[in-house]
Order: C-alpha cells, then sequence, then structure tokens
C-alpha cells in the first residue's frame, strides 16, 4: 500500500491543475495578484467533472448551510472547499494527501482571504487527522478512485462525522470489468487504485455503517465535459512547458484517451452517491 500511496502523491505532484499554473493565468489576465477574489480563482481550482454546480449538488444533498463543518476528504488545490465556504458560509477542513498540493490549497486560501472558514491539512482520508464526532458533513470528489483502502475511508469518514452526520461524493464507477490491460494504463497514467460498481460501492458504504440514502448515475452527463477536459489537458500541456513545470505526464495523456473512450462505451462512468450517519 505504501508504493500505491506513494504513485498516487508522484502523480499528483506532477498534475497540470497547479498553483503554478493558476497564478501563470491570474497574472496574464489581470496583472497582478493584489485582492484577488475567490470567485477568480472558481474557473481554475475546481479538479472534477462538471465544475461549481457539481458542488451544489453535492451541497443540497448533504444540506450544506452556513456554519455547518464540512471535511472535504481529498482537497485538492481546495477549490470546493473555497467555493462552499463562500457561497454558503460553510466551515470547511479538506484533508489532502499530496504536500505540494496541500500547501497550494493553503496559499490559494490566503490569497483570496478565507482561512478563517477554510483550512487544507495534509493527510490521508485512510487515517483522517480530525477528532471523532467533528464534523456534520464529508464529502469528496472524483478522488476516493485513488485511494486503495475506500472501506478504511468510509469507516473514517463515519468516525468523523457527528451522528445524524451526512456523506455526498462523486466517484468513478466501473459498469463492467475492466481489462488486466485496461486497469494497469490507468494505474500507471492516473493513479487508478480500485473500482467498483454502483451497487457495490453503495455496499461498501453501507458496511461501513451509513444508511445508504441515492445513487445518481451521471456517466451520461460525464461523456461531455470529458471531451472537453482532454482538449483542455491536450492545452494545459504546453502551458505546462511553457511555465517550465514538469510536463512530462505522456502516461497520463495516453491514460485519458482510453479512460474517454471506455466512458464514451458504457464501461466506465460516474456516480453521486448521499448517505447517512444514523442519528
Ligand atoms: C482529482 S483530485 C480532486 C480534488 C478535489 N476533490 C477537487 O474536486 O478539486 C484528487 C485529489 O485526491 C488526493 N488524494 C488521493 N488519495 C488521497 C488520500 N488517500 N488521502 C487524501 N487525499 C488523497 C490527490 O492528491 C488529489 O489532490
Amino acid at each position: 500500500m505504501a508504493d500505491e500511496i506513494r504513485s498516487v502523491v508522484e502523480f499528483y505532484t506532477r498534475h497540470p491543475i497547479s498553483l503554478e499554473i493558476i497564478l501563470e493565468k491570474l497574472k496574464a489576465s489581470r496583472g497582478n495578484l493584489d485582492h484577488v477574489r475567490p470567485e477568480e480563482l472558481f474557473p481554475h481550482d475546481q479538479d472534477h467533472y462538471g465544475g461549481l454546480a457539481a458542488n451544489d449538488a453535492l451541497a443540497m444533498r448533504a444540506g450544506i448551510a452556513d456554519g455547518v463543518r464540512v471535511a472535504d476528504f481529498c482537497a485538492g488545490l481546495g477549490g470546493p472547499a473555497r467555493y462552499l465556504a463562500q457561497r454558503y458560509g460553510a466551515d470547511v477542513t479538506g484533508i489532502e494527501l499530496t504536500p505540494k498540493r496541500a500547501r497550494a490549497a493553503q496559499e490559494l486560501t490566503r490569497l483570496v482571504g478565507l482561512q478563517d472558514k477554510v483550512r487544507v491539512i495534509e493527510g490521508d482520508v485512510m487515517a483522517a487527522p480530525l477528532a471523532d464526532e467533528s464534523v456534520d458533513v464529508v464529502i469528496s470528489q472524483e478522488a476516493l478512485l485513488n485511494v486503495p483502502d475506500k472501506e478504511q475511508a468510509f469507516a473514517q469518514a463515519f468516525r468523523v462525522l457527528k451522528p445524524g452526520g451526512r456523506l455526498a461524493f462523486t466517484d468513478w464507477v466501473a459498469h463492467r470489468p475492466l481489462t488486466a490491460a485496461d486497469r494497469e494504463l490507468l494505474w500507471r497514467g492516473m493513479a487508478v487504485t480500485t473500482l467498483f460498481n454502483p451497487q457495490a460501492y453503495g455496499e461498501l458504504i453501507e458496511r461501513a455503517g451509513f444508511m445508504l440514502v441515492s445513487v445518481e448515475d451521471l456517466t451520461a452527463d460525464w461523456g461531455a465535459i470529458l471531451r472537453e477536459r482532454l482538449a483542455m489537458y491536450g492545452k494545459l500541456r504546453g502551458e505546462a512547458q511553457a511555465a517550465g513545470t514538469p510536463a512530462g505526464h505522456d502516461a497520463f495523456y495516453a491514460s485519458y484517451v482510453r479512460f474517454v473512450d471506455l466512458v464514451n462505451a458504457g464501461h466506465l462512468g460516474g456516480a453521486r452517491f448521499a448517505a447517512a450517519k444514523p442519528g
């Protein structure tokens, strides 16, 4: 497992959605980094499908509102955390494995003055650095695919939630078993550990003690989004080279192309789960 974790960190350390790229974009569009507002980051700091609307969908299912304490499992650059604080007044703690990303999240949060409402802590969601029954909601977006022991991540979500708390997340699902070659490609290119079909995923959530509230199939929505993302990654590869950041990532690109094919063919897809911890 330690090797898997190291590979995930390596993958996200080189990921093209990065602090450097975001700051480059801001400087190019506004000339300086003075008085940046949270909403100026939103076009750049959301590392999941469906942008801000995807955050709203989770917020609705989890009852996120003013003062609600949220843990964002696998928070990335802190984009969803800042959005939930800015839009809903939530108090959000992100847990992020990749040190470079956790530091970037903190820097971006300070840049837009949201540090009283949002903090991103470096840590592994399989051993979440949060106290028992300390949050009302746990969310996660497109990240549990990278977590080798999802059962352990759900056990941690259950532990940190107050009784009656909500879990709401999106993730990839495998509608049909993948070939060994595809599993290998997705692991090497995108650090995909294990994938479940929606029913098996639901059973895993229930085994952690949650009551499953809803499962929504997002596969059809993701097809178009993924085609756009593929074009964006092609563009970001060029920008990463221009900004002088590591841009290798050819395995990522090849893997992403195959991923888009698998989604379009209905083998892979996305789903949104909502569950509750009994009160
Ligand atoms: C695709 S990004 C999603 C980021 C964020 N949820 C968003 O929507 O912008 C996945 C993130 O999960 C993080 N991650 C992967 N495994 C993790 C783990 N075991 N614990 C905490 N974070 C993890 C990665 O470092 C990466 O930043």
